[in-house]
């Protein structure tokens, strides 16, 4: 029996992960090399540190300070905050909506689990803050997916035992994340490269449609 849905935010309700990617490709172009999609799935659910460690990795750049880092950061993140600068109700993804309706609808606890310490800020764009019972995000979260941190918060916070949520996601990290914490997974995407979730659907809308009497 399900009793929450937690639901991570980049590229399962919005389409922001393009943006991510936007915006680490610039970085990476910056300090002379080029990230492809094959690495961009590796940064896909974790956190924006984690991320610049991998992606630091990629382009062979191991011995920067930390002051270095932290700047880096702050510039991948400038660059982020202005391509979402335009973010507004039409950048949700399909599905997103009637999928957090029939929850809703059916009384089942609907949370946030996203590594990003812009969540906030963005189901304030999308005008969807109202639907969540808890938000659980990078400013809560120490530890990055595939860590499990980020959805046992959120799941705390609702007082919902593990096992009964049920968590959608568009990335490995998170998948693991979920499954680590013993939480059920949707993926959302290429099933070919979220095979480790229990079921996938290309999209939300997809797994509303095949979902309809068992949401
Ligand atoms: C996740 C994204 O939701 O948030 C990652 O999938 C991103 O790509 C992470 O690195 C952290 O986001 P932010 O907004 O805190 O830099
Ligand atoms: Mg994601």
């Amino acid at each position: 029996m399900i009793k929450a849905a937690i639901f991570d935010l980049d590229g399962v309700l919005v389409n922001t992960s393009n943006f991510h990617y936007a915006a680490w490709r610039d970085l990476a172009g910056h300090l002379g090399f080029t990230l492809t999609d094959e690495h961009n799935e590796r940064l896909k659910g974790v956190s924006r540190m984690s991320a610049l460690e991998i992606v630091l990795e990629i382009g062979g750049l191991s011995n920067l300070t930390c002051e270095e880092k932290l700047r880096l950061a702050e510039i991948k993140n400038k660059r982020y905050i202005d391509y979402i600068s335009q973010l507004d109700e039409s950048c949700l993804l399909e599905g997103a909506l009637e999928c957090l309706n029939k929850f809703k609808e059916r009384k089942i606890f609907i949370a946030l689990g996203s590594a990003s310490k812009n969540a906030r800020m963005v189901l304030e764009r999308l005008k969807i803050t109202g639907y969540f019972n808890a938000i659980s995000d990078g400013t809560r979260a120490i530890r990055a997916k595939p860590d499990p941190e980020v959805f046992k918060i959120a799941a705390d916070d609702l007082g919902v035992p593990y096992d009964q949520c049920l968590v959608f996601e568009d990335s490995i990290a998170g998948i693991m994340a979920a499954k680590t914490a013993g939480m059920k997974t949707v993926g959302i995407g290429d099933e070919r490269i979220l095979h480790m979730a229990d079921i996938t659907y290309k999209s939300l809308k997809e797994y509303v449609l095949n979902n309809q009497n068992a949401l």
